[in-house]
């Protein structure tokens, strides 16, 4: 090989990553689309899919309760409804904060994939008992009720009991198993629009949680693979990863449309370094590449295999006991 194609080639590569140029619109599409692969029960006419088939059609059959629909978790065949009610919430935020973005059709089958969620969750409170909702999980009801229906009863609840349902412990995690973080950013939006003086002790976790992802504040910090990935030990990679940029960018919505930047002790950072890191997190391969070596070396495989049989087991057995 001539040494000029062979650095050429070189530099093809090294250059690859900055020129590639990602097409957001279609990754949005196909993010909706995935949900239709998900889906449980029987299918509509509209069912884009198409290899997908009607499917747990007797599910509940054994407890005389219709428990047909919604959407099965991942590779398996369970329908976890912890993490399908996360997946509901961040499609209902997602089209609440930036469904002004979306094509109308997008937007539109953004709606159609919340419906099949919350139908199905709807469907089943009314036959299933013993439902156990614990600390933050009620705040974050209530700030969505609060936002949905904007009675000061939900605001009163968020205030009395900000501090004993736990929204400033472990502040800097959201996920489908804690959604701390959520519950801060979400109420703070309402601190930005309206300046209301007694919610405003969420907006100030809200912010020291923004100020957590950035090394050159003072104060607790997000971690992060040595390839730059936003990273928390032991769980579901890449769906924190996501998670945390979400709330990046909804949080840099907040900022500029109330003209501020975000104050961390003597360091102000301005909106769109915060939608920088955000999209580094999910478009930079490199951050991607460089930090899966790390994530893999880290994880144990068979403790990984261990936590899934049992999280299973775990569900069947309190669906039986339901
Ligand atoms: C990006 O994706 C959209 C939706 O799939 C498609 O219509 C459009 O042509 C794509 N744009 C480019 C530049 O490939």
């Amino acid at each position: 090989m001539k040494p000029s194609i062979c650095s050429s080639i070189y530099l093809l590569f090294v250059l690859l990553p900055t020129v590639i140029s990602h097409n957001y619109s279609d990754a949005l599409k196909k993010s909706i689309l995935f949900f239709e692969g998900q889906r449980s029960g029987y299918l509509p006419r509209e069912q884009r899919m198409t290899w997908r088939r009607d499917s747990a059609l007797n599910d509940g059959k054994n407890l005389n309760a219709d428990l047909v629909g919604g959407y099965y978790d991942a590779g398996d065949n369970v329908k976890f409804h912890f993490p399908m009610a996360f997946s509901a919430t961040m499609l209902a935020w997602s089209a609440v904060d930036f469904g002004s973005y979306m094509s109308p059709a997008d937007l539109r089958e953004n709606l159609v994939a919340l419906r099949w969620g919350t139908d199905y969750l709807l469907k089943t409170v009314s036959q299933l008992r013993n439902r156990i909702f614990v600390h933050e999980e009620l705040l974050w009801g209530a700030a969505w009720l609060r936002r949905a229906t904007g009675k000061a009863s939900y605001s009163k609840y968020l205030v009395d009991n900000r501090h004993s349902l736990g929204a400033d412990f472990n502040y800097y995690e959201f996920g489908w198993d804690n959604k701390v973080g959520g519950v801060n950013v979400l109420v703070a939006k309402e601190a930005f629009e309206k300046n209301v003086p007694e919610i405003a002790p969420y907006r100030d976790t809200a912010e020291q949680m923004m100020c957590a992802y950035f090394p050159e504040t003072a104060g607790p910090h997000m971690t992060y693979t040595p390839g730059g990935l936003l990273y928390k030990p032991g769980s579901n990679i890449l769906q924190n990863t996501v998670a945390l940029s979400f709330l990046l960018l909804t949080y840099a919505g907040y900022l500029s449309k109330s003209s501020q930047q975000l104050h961390c002790g003597s360091v102000k950072i301005h909106p769109e370094s915060l939608r920088h890191l955000a999209k580094r997190q999910v478009t930079d391969y490199r951050v991607l590449e460089q930090s899966m070596f790390h994530v893999l070396d880290t994880r144990r495989i068979d403790g990984y295999r261990k936590h899934r049989r049992r999280r299973y087991e775990g569900d069947r057995r309190s669906l039986l006991r339901l």
